[in-house]
């Protein structure tokens, strides 16, 4: 599986504070059957210099454990107007965006807009944890502001209680996520990635759990948007299972 948005590097954000647990955290991640990691530490001003140094020591512990290393940022909505250029997925134009906040600013239309016309794409970090109201409002405002959507494993495993679990299906039963993610931070928060793969497949079908745990962000690495992920129409009598 490809994970696109993980804290694995340590001392810069609130993942782990010592190159010992990056390395654990990999194991962790291995027997996860993650075989790609982008290290999407949090953005802030002052760290962009650090980070490659981090990522080029922690590349060969994820070599020798066949993982693949790609660098990333999890940017706050407060640094997205008046930072250029932003710090993206690899060498893709997409980059990963946290909005903080269980409402939308009233600068999000024009901020939004901005970045699809600087040529960014943006995706949305975990919208379950933050907007929950029942009739994914903010979520579908997003979406018409050209946003992607990626849930956190952890939410789809119930990590975060029954309602972000449920609004995270929801999303994806409606065809608005096109990514599933860890953003695992440590030992104690880690992947859940096999569990969520799992969960999705029985409830929605191999097809969806392979664009939303692999082939989407294979694109990502290529450049390309994301396939839409339409789950099939539930039969009339699992609507009561
Ligand atoms: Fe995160």
């Amino acid at each position: 599986m490809i994970d696109i948005h993980a804290h694995v590097l340590w001392g810069v954000d609130d993942g782990p504070k010592e190159l010992a647990r990056s390395i654990k955290m990999l194991d962790l991640a291995r027997e996860d059957d993650i075989d790609t990691l982008f290290t999407t530490s949090h953005y802030s001003p002052d760290l962009p210099g650090k980070l490659p140094e981090k990522l080029a020591e922690l590349t060969p512990y994820a070599k020798e454990r066949g993982i693949q290393l790609i660098s990333g940022s999890e940017i706050d909505y407060v640094h997205l107007a008046g930072t250029r250029p932003l710090p993206t997925l690899g060498k893709s134009k997409f980059i990963l965006v946290d909005m903080r906040q269980p409402f939308l600013e009233m600068s999000a239309p024009h901020v939004l807009s901005q970045l699809s016309l600087d040529g960014y794409n943006v995706i949305i970090a975990h919208p379950e944890r933050l907007f929950m109201e029942p009739d994914l409002r903010t979520v579908h405002t997003l979406l018409e502001l050209d946003c992607l959507f990626q849930l956190n494993a952890s939410s789809i495993a119930g990590r975060h209680g029954a309602h972000s679990q449920n609004i995270a299906f929801k999303i994806i039963r409606s065809g608005l996520a096109h990514y599933v993610g860890s953003d695992a931070h440590s030992l104690h928060r880690p992947f859940y990635m096999t569990t969520a793969r799992k969960m999705v497949k029985d409830k929605f079908g191999e097809d969806v759990a392979q664009l939303l745990f692999e082939e989407n962000a294979s694109q990502l690495i290529a450049g390309n948007a994301p396939f839409k992920v339409t789950p099939p129409k539930r039969k009339w009598w699992q609507l009561f299972g």
